[in-house]
């Protein structure tokens, strides 16, 4: 019996003992290709050489130092790294340990913004329904998953509320089109802003491609256009997570590239690091930088591990793999090929009701019914059974139930490493549909 404690009480899951490009490898002797990279972490396969070396390189100078104490040359070179052309005016970077990390300094840090420029009256956060910003009770009073609120819901604070989110499988009306959809979420915004009256409003907080919740779900044309000039108009800030959607894994280093805006403050992590070490941070816009030089003169939020120089090392060579290696076409060209061979494969399947997202972050959508859209009982926990069904054909994805209102339905996440090849996109789709056949059959 084990002494860890496993996400489920009632069952352990398989050991990984070793790892190599798109393949783990598991105790048991399997070799599994991970299509997900856990949760859309992994995005250079395991075990690279450059990363690995670079984390030995900066355990062989220094681990730790304290940033109240001094900077490190890491942590300095990576800000520099990812902000070298103030992508979208974002000209400052926070490095943490977790995207749950990050959001709580974006949250801070939007705060403290309005205290710095004199309008402390601005204390209410807006954030989407089916959203998720992270498990720490400030990142989770953001979040809008019904199920993992639940059980912690008195702990959470009345600072944020939440409106529906920019999902039109589920949401959008049959006899509505694109622009109607998107300009009754965008009245939906603003009649919230004037309930919490608009003077009192820090933020409005969204992913912008939409992760674990609803599995990959981006938005429509013209939907985060819309709501930055809501934002703006009201003098309120926009914070984008992209802790599972961002640095490089929609086809562009930010996801918000594709939407034709910029966020004022985004949160950054899994892609960040790839799962070499854990690092999470935020990207902050120059005025918010330049309030705070005018007004305190810091930051008042902090960590022990912040800017954690191996953390930091491990996260720099991860960006430069990607610069130098020239990834994202790669991430284009392999997601269109994703896209077009699980259309190919689940296209007409009966119980796949939508296939979705951008680049190399895709799901498929489980449903009892094609036509009607009807999802599986949750008893059933058909996205369990998938994940359990694919293992038994050695690949890895990331199953997720409550797709609809964080209860109902199923989908299942399908982000492969950046460096994945023709033939592994091939192989995912095949062993992903014999998968989803073997799911269905057990049932
Ligand atoms: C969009 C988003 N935000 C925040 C988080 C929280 O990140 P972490 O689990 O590293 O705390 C996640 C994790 O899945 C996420 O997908």
């Amino acid at each position: 019996m084990s002494h860890l404690l496993h996400r489920s009480l009632d069952a352990e899951p398989l050991l990984a003992v070793g790892g190599q490009g798109i393949y783990l490898h598991t105790a048991d002797g399997r070799q599994i290709i991970d299509g997900s990279g856990g949760a859309a972490v992994a995005c250079l396969g395991h075990r690279h050489p450059r990363v690995n070396a670079a984390i030995v390189e900066q355990l062989s100078q220094v681990a730790y130092v304290h940033t109240a104490l001094f900077s490190n040359a890491a942590a300095e070179e990576l800000a520099d790294f990812i902000l070298a052309d103030a992508p979208g005016g974002l000209s400052h970077a926070y490095f943490c340990s977790s995207g749950s990390e990050g959001m709580e300094a974006a949250i801070k840090m939007a705060r403290q913004y309005f205290l710095e420029i004199g309008q402390p009256n601005r204390t209410k956060f807006i954030a989407r329904r089916q959203g998720y910003h992270g498990n720490t009770l400030g990142a989770l009073s953001a979040g809008g998953n019904a199920m993992r609120r639940a059980p912690y819901a008195p702990l959470l604070s009345d600072a944020f509320s939440l409106v529906s989110p920019c999902f039109p499988y589920r949401f959008q009306a049959s006899d509505e089109s694109d622009e109607q959809y998107v300009r009754r979420l965008g009245d939906e915004l603003e009649a919230e802003f004037f309930r919490l009256g608009p003077e009192n409003v820090v933020a409005f907080a969204a992913e912008t491609v939409v992760g674990a919740t609803t599995g990959c779900v981006a938005a429509l044309p013209g939907y985060f256009k819309q709501v930055r000039k809501i934002c703006d108009r009201h003098g309120a800030l926009l914070i984008l997570d992209e802790v599972m959607c961002g640095m490089g894994r929609t086809g562009t280093m930010h996801a918000w590239e594709q939407e034709g805006i910029s966020p004022d403050i985004q949160v950054i992590a899994k892609g960040l690091g790839g799962g070499y070490q854990p690092i999470g941070g935020i990207l902050i816009g120059k005025r918010i930088i330049d309030a705070l030089r005018a007004g305190s003169g810091s930051f008042r939020h902090g960590h022990t591990y912040q800017a954690h120089p191996v953390a930091c090392a491990a996260a720099l060579a991860v960006q430069k793999v990607i610069r130098e290696d020239d990834l994202l076409p790669n991430i284009h060209a392999m997601g269109e090929r994703l896209m077009a061979g699980l259309t190919d494969r689940l296209g007409n399947h009966r119980h796949v009701g939508d296939i979705r997202g951008r680049g190399l972050f895709q799901a498929i959508e489980l449903v009892s019914d094609r036509a009607t859209k009807q999802e599986f009982d949750p008893a059933l926990k058909m996205n369990e059974r998938v994940k359990q069904a694919a293992f038994d054909h050695g690949l890895a994805i990331y199953p997720m139930g409550g797709t609809i209102d964080g209860n109902r339905g199923d989908h299942i996440c399908i982000a492969p490493p950046y460096i994945a090849t023709a033939a592994d996109i091939d192989a995912i789709v095949a062993r992903l549909g014999d998968a989803v056949d073997d799911a269905v059959a057990s049932v």
